[in-house]
């Protein structure tokens, strides 16, 4: 059992979050006791609650865990303290643990990176809104699907996934990246027949002569450094979508460190996460989306998708 080093009761959040940064500054882990959520539901977080002639006030484990993400700590299994009372621990996140600080080129996100430690359909942030995004295209009925930033393919794994066999292999799936260790293991993980990978320079599409495609998906990739975003994205649009094609775009707003996706992308100049060029990005899409007759919606968290489909011209009165 873990040392208890404050017991909570009605104080508030504000008293308890600046507690929490003091006292990692010190330490790697902190402990404390508060009212065991499990003793209500439908309760909101600040909800008073008195048991046994002791007030407390109330808050859920969604709550903590936030706060743990917040104070970037894990949160470890809450023990019962007492009838009414949990500890809650969190440990701190090593965050130097992540692909975020590599140098390497071509190789940051390649098979033997920490990027590759990463299982995105495993986190629910992500593969809820990826999955509605599939879903919303109507994923199975796109004959041409094109991947840019495939890395090991976990984007089209989830469509092979939610797909009958038979419809999957009606598919035409095309992925490019430039790792070229990413791209071996996408070649091993699909070798139904269906699937063509390149290694190659997305600036550089022309050569490729890919023709057109009925969805193009690229998620974590277009604001990469060396990539003009806005360019390439008019491009894509312009010159690679059938017209009734449909894009799927994911923008992160999250940092992987320490085994955790945390919320909320690291912004230059900032010791904070902030968003700006991510609302400009994302919104710069959408608008130009928009223009073009797609309806466009973004859903996510931890990464903004946005979901281009074609408004059927019978539709557009
Ligand atoms: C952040 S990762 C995202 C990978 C994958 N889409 C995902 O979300 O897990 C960005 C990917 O884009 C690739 N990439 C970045 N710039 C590229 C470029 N100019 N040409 C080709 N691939 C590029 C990287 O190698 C990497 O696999």
């Amino acid at each position: 059992m873990g040392l208890i080093l404050k017991i909570f009761t009605t104080e508030p959040l504000i008293h308890i979050l600046s507690w929490a940064h003091e006292t990692l500054k010190e330490s790697n882990t902190l402990t404390f006791e508060v009212l065991n959520p499990d003793i209500t539901g439908g309760t909101y977080a600040g909800e008073s609650i008195t048991i046994d002639n002791q007030t407390y006030l109330y808050r859920g484990y969604k709550a903590w865990s936030d706060l743990g993400e917040i104070l970037f700590c894990r949160l470890l299994t809450p023990t019962i303290a007492s009838a009414h009372t949990v500890q809650i621990t969190y440990e701190k996140l090593d965050l130097s643990d992540s692909f975020h600080h590599s140098d390497a080129k071509e190789e940051k996100y390649g098979a033997d990176s920490r990027f590759a430690a990463l299982h995105k359909n495993e986190e629910p942030a992500f593969l809820s809104p990826y999955l509605r995004a599939l879903r919303s295209v109507h994923v199975g009925e796109k004959k041409r699907i094109l991947n840019l930033g495939i890395n090991t393919g976990d984007e089209f794994d989830l469509i092979r996934q939610i797909l009958s066999h038979e419809e999957y292999l009606k598919l035409e799936l095309v992925g490019i990246d430039h790792s070229q260790t990413a791209i071996a293991h996408a070649r091993k993980r699909f070798s139904e027949g269906n699937a063509t990978f390149y290694i190659h320079d997305i600036n550089d599409l022309a050569i490729l002569d890919l023709g057109r495609f009925d969805l193009i998906i690229t998620i974590g990739t277009l604001q990469s450094p060396g990539i003009d975003f806005k360019l390439l994205f008019m491009k894509l649009v312009q010159e690679y979508l059938t017209p009734n094609g449909a894009m799927i775009l994911g923008f992160p707003n999250c940092r992987w460190m320490g085994g955790e996706m945390i919320y909320g992308a690291k912004a230059p100049n900032y010791p904070y996460s902030e968003m700006t060029l991510l609302y400009k990005d994302v919104y710069y899409c959408k608008k130009y989306l928009q223009q073009k007759k797609f309806r466009v919606t973004l859903t996510g968290k931890d990464y903004v998708f946005l979901t281009g489909t074609k408004i059927r011209q019978s539709l557009i009165i």
